[in-house]
């Protein structure tokens, strides 16, 4: 690893551990765009802590982050993009599957990619052209058709235009593959794909902080990632995410 994403991983698995021992009696929960999109004081907590540490190891670079205003993407510079914590009602309800997600994109192109679940301290990441690992270990996608394989897929759950369409998605998907899961944090669902242990992921609409991590460590691991019409995934909005091993064909 070199040392910039080295620091990189250093800083964001202090930020995991953080959230992982938070005392959850002091848990503050408020609602943003609507009634399931929740966001707690550790979120902010975390991004401030990622914005001023990450700064600090790249001091040129721009900071976008989910949490409150941060500078808006620009297709030319090196920009930060931070989910502090992905997968927050998980981490309301203590469910152990959240995920801390940074990437570094410059000039349109991601160029790294660090995903940390604290719960089961795997720390995934990838720099473009030099492979995904986790935890030190070298990923590659699965080579299993959709037939033998296991579909993940997230609700869109802050956008109610498009449950009908993603649970009619889910089941024609669910009758093709072996089974299918709904596990709550994009970050770590598209990590899934990359370490070969679930084979497509789908979701209708991710914010980029949602996916510019994962998405690298995908195609880094030798798999497939676009939006859901096969366009390459945007940074600088909202777009559907497809991300999927060379053989399962998507519906
Ligand atoms: C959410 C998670 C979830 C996905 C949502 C995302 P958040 O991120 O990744 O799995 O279904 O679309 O917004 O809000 O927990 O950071
Ligand atoms: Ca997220
Ligand atoms: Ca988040």
């Amino acid at each position: 690893m070199n040392t910039e994403l080295e620091s990189i991983c250093g800083l964001v698995r202090a930020c995991g551990l953080f959230i992982k021992d938070i005392d959850r009696g002091q848990l503050h929960v408020d609602a943003k765009s609507g009634r399931a999109d929740l966001v707690t004081q550790y979120d902010r907590q975390v991004q401030e802590r990622l914005r001023k540490g990450l700064l600090e190891i790249m001091p040129d670079a721009h900071f976008v982050g989910e949490e409150g205003s941060t500078q808006a993407f620009a297709p030319i510079g090196k920009f930060f993009i931070v989910d502090p914590i992905d997968g927050t009602t998980n981490f309301i309800k203590d469910y152990h599957y959240s995920s801390i997600s940074v990437a570094l994109v410059v000039d349109n192109a991601a160029e790294i990619g660090v995903v940390y679940n604290p719960y089961t301290d795997e720390m995934f990441y990838a720099r473009r052209g030099q492979g995904a690992f986790c935890n030190g270990k070298r990923l590659h996608v699965s080579e299993e058709p959709l037939e033998n394989g296991i579909v993940i897929f997230g609700t869109a759950p802050y956008h109610d235009e498009l449950k009908e369409k993603t649970f009619q998605l889910a089941y024609a998907y669910f009758r093709k593959a072996l089974d299918i899961r709904r596990s709550g944090s994009a970050a770590l669902d598209l990590c899934m794909i990359a370490a070969g242990r679930a084979e497509l992921f789908f979701e209708l609409i991710l914010s980029p902080w949602d996916y510019a991590a994962g998405a690298l460590i995908v195609t880094e691991a030798g798999g497939l990632a676009s939006d859901c019409d096969g366009r390459p995934l945007a940074y600088d909005h909202p777009c559907s995410v497809l991300a999927r091993n060379q053989l399962a064909v998507p519906l």
